[in-house]
């Protein structure tokens, strides 16, 4: 089931769903939270931030568990999802950054890695909550869109249209890596509660597939529809489409 919750900007977006993320991290101080890359979540981890600087949060046993990484890209590179997650949160906080995890975007060997994390996420015994972007490809993690759903974690060719949204951030499109290890869409379905959160109107197509559509794997984020516990924080702009064309599903 979708519990959508509208916000009004980014800025509402980023404390609510935040206010979500320090719930369980208030509840169980051993939570083992599922993160996220890119821009959607940079707001949200500037809030839990001021949170633990005014003493509410604590992370010390907080364990952690990364959706990708780029493939061929070190832990120090600035671009790597790595050196985002230390940059953005994890230097900033009381976590110990051994109990964090990535994939290791330099592990050569796909099958290898894809294992290895596997049995990582595997001896956590179960993400509690499980965060997530949405790409414009519908992808969730880097899990684009396919003739059937992923499972475990798997090495991905980037899509097209992923690669040239991501050039963003690098100095030009050949520098993105095409390809990155992400967790499986079976995984990321097996975390307790998943937290979707979507700005601006670039999202609003994909996210009305991806709550309202059909289920698809060509549209990787519509499997969320049959997790019996998902909450999205979008903005307005992101809701548009939804609110044309299935309002009831904003309750
Ligand atoms: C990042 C990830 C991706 C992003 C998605 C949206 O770890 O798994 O699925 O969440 O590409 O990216 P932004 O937030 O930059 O629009």
């Amino acid at each position: 089931m979708i519990k959508i919750i509208q916000t009004k900007d980014y800025a509402e977006l980023s404390r609510k769903a935040a206010n979500i993320i320090a719930a369980q991290v208030i509840l169980n101080s051993r939570s083992v939270l599922g993160l996220a890359t890119g821009s959607s979540p940079l707001g949200l981890y500037a809030e839990l931030i001021k949170m633990y600087q005014a003493g509410d949060l604590d992370f010390s046993k907080i364990r952690t568990v990364n959706l990708d990484e780029y493939r061929g890209l070190t832990s120090d590179n600035d671009q790597s999802y790595a050196y985002f997650m230390r940059e953005n949160l994890f230097n900033h906080i009381n976590i110990d950054l051994d109990n964090t995890n990535v994939p290791d975007g330099t592990e050569p060997d796909a099958e290898k890695e894809c294992a290895r994390y596997d049995a990582v996420i595997d001896s956590m015994g179960g993400v509690d909550i499980q965060l997530l972007g949405i790409g414009l490809t519908g992808h969730i993690g880097f899990n684009e869109p396919a003739e059937v759903f992923s499972k475990g974690t798997n090495c991905v060719d980037l899509d097209p249209k992923t690669i040239q949204s991501n050039a963003r951030f690098f100095a030009s499109i050949d520098d993105v890596p095409k390809q990155a290890y992400t967790m499986g869409i079976q995984s990321i379905m097996k975390a307790k509660k998943i937290l979707l959160i979507a700005n601006g109107e670039g999202k609003a197509d994909i996210l009305y597939r991806a709550c309202c559509g059909p289920i698809t794997p060509k549209v990787p984020a519509s499997i969320l529809q049959l997790h019996p516990d998902v909450i999205v924080v979008a903005d307005e702009p992101a809701l548009r489409v939804i609110r044309e064309k299935c309002p009831s599903s904003l309750g």
